[in-house]
């Protein structure tokens, strides 16, 4: 036998553009900018600011005075009864630190929470547009992805209609992932179309999935938590976006008891535990609201400055933006055959020519993302201010 061993398909995901994005700025940004200006960063969705200032503190005891091994797989006692607590005061909600596991990012969390709940080859229903990495995680472990595009209609967001509709076209749904606030829309679900999310999903025997990681960044929606309407939710979090602590690799998902044991056995052999120094600190992260709501009042800010400045330029219709820091824009009206073909080229361009770096429709929306963009709005107000400038005089 000659021939090489082949590498699999599972790895053959599509790329998460914002990452490449990202990779691209960073390396202008050492060549000294784009034509001399400073390279802004509306890419990429994680927070300008690091870790709360309690978090680094607790962080800096534990270095000192713990050995920081291996965990138990859960995740450790102290930091799980602190999200149960969590849970209790701001949701409302009782919910037993047994049902509660800690993860590494929420993106350790969707691992785990489709291995325990599906079988090969399962469908799961995702709306379009949506964060890239559900579709490519799902499909690297041999899931099938149903998109369901959304749109104006339903603010966004999947009802129990176009999941009905979407099962009848494709076969059964195995489950449904959301998230509210959306990564790239920033749309919420009330609680009563959340409700019938999860009653819909609960009638049909459906896992019902939802990510909210984007909880506690609102701009005046009240949030609702799946597990307030339905007992069997799994619901995955994370401390890498309110909590500011992204590179920490932190996150938490709440399960029925009956999944507690397979997500057990699946952390274990997958991950052994999360990262200790990072669950140490992660405790004190509850008790820094303040300085965490300062972060949300600046993105408040940011959100209203671009929305001011932006249909300057002629940006004239965004997605609702109710929370996370995000605005997803259409620019059908920019694109043209001689340049600006599509959403991708004319970021590109614009990284290029004016510095200011945006994440193509594509990432989201593998078809309609064409003629959309997603500008993050999670930095500076300033740099809002003249990545704004910038643009409108570069399209003006
Ligand atoms: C909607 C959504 N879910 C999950 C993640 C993954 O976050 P992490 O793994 O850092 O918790 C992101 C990151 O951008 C996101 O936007």
């Amino acid at each position: 036998m000659n021939s090489r061993p082949q590498v699999s398909s599972r790895g053959a995901s599509a790329p998460f553009i914002a990452m490449e994005v990202m990779r691209e700025a960073a390396m202008l940004s050492m060549q000294g900018g784009a034509h001399g200006k400073r390279i802004i960063q509306l890419a990429v969705g994680q927070p300008s600011t690091g870790a709360p200032r309690l978090v680094r503190e607790a962080a800096a005891r534990a270095l000192e005075k713990s050995r920081l091994g291996y965990t138990d797989s859960l995740g450790i006692l102290k930091l799980r009864e602190r999200i149960a607590k969590h849970y209790d005061e701001h949701y409302g909600q009782s919910v037993s630190p047994d049902r509660i596991i800690v993860t590494s990012g929420s993106s350790g969390g969707f691992v785990l929470a489709f291995l325990a709940c599906f079988e090969a080859g399962a469908r799961v229903a995702i709306a379009e547009p949506c964060y890239p990495a559900y579709r490519n995680i799902l499909k690297s472990l041999g899931l099938e992805v149903v998109g369901i595009p959304v749109g104006p209609e339903t603010r966004w967001n999947l009802t129990p209609d176009l999941i009905a509709d979407a099962e009848r076209k494709h076969g059964r749904i195995a489950g449904v992932l959301v998230a509210s606030p959306g990564n790239p829309t920033g749309t919420m679900l009330d609680a009563t179309h959340l409700a019938a999310l999860t009653a819909s999903c609960e009638a049909e025997g459906r896992w019902f999935i939802s990510d909210e990681i984007y909880h506690r960044i609102s701009y005046g929606m009240a949030e609702a938590t799946a597990l307030a309407s339905s007992p069997d939710a799994i619901v995955i979090n994370s401390f890498s976006k309110y909590y500011s602590m992204t590179g920490w690799r932190l996150g938490w998902l709440i399960a029925p008891q009956r999944m507690m044991v397979p997500l057990d056995r699946l952390a274990q052999n997958l991950f052994i535990s999360p990262a200790a120094l990072s669950q140490e600190a992660a405790i004190a992260a509850f008790d820094a609201s303040e300085e965490l709501d300062a972060n949300v009042a600046v993105y408040a800010a940011n959100r209203e400055l671009l929305l001011a400045e932006l249909p300057k330029a002629g940006f004239d219709t965004f997605a609702p933006a109710d929370g996370a820091f995000y605005l997803y824009a259409d620019i059908s009206r920019f694109l043209r055959a001689d340049g600006n073909a599509d959403s991708t080229e004319f970021c590109k361009r614009m990284l290029r020519e004016i510095g200011v770096a945006l994440t193509p429709g594509y990432d989201f929306d593998t078809e309609r993302g064409r003629q959309t963009v997603r500008f993050s709005f999670s930095g500076a107000t300033a740099d809002m201010a003249e990545a704004a400038e910038r643009i409108k005089s570069w399209l003006g």
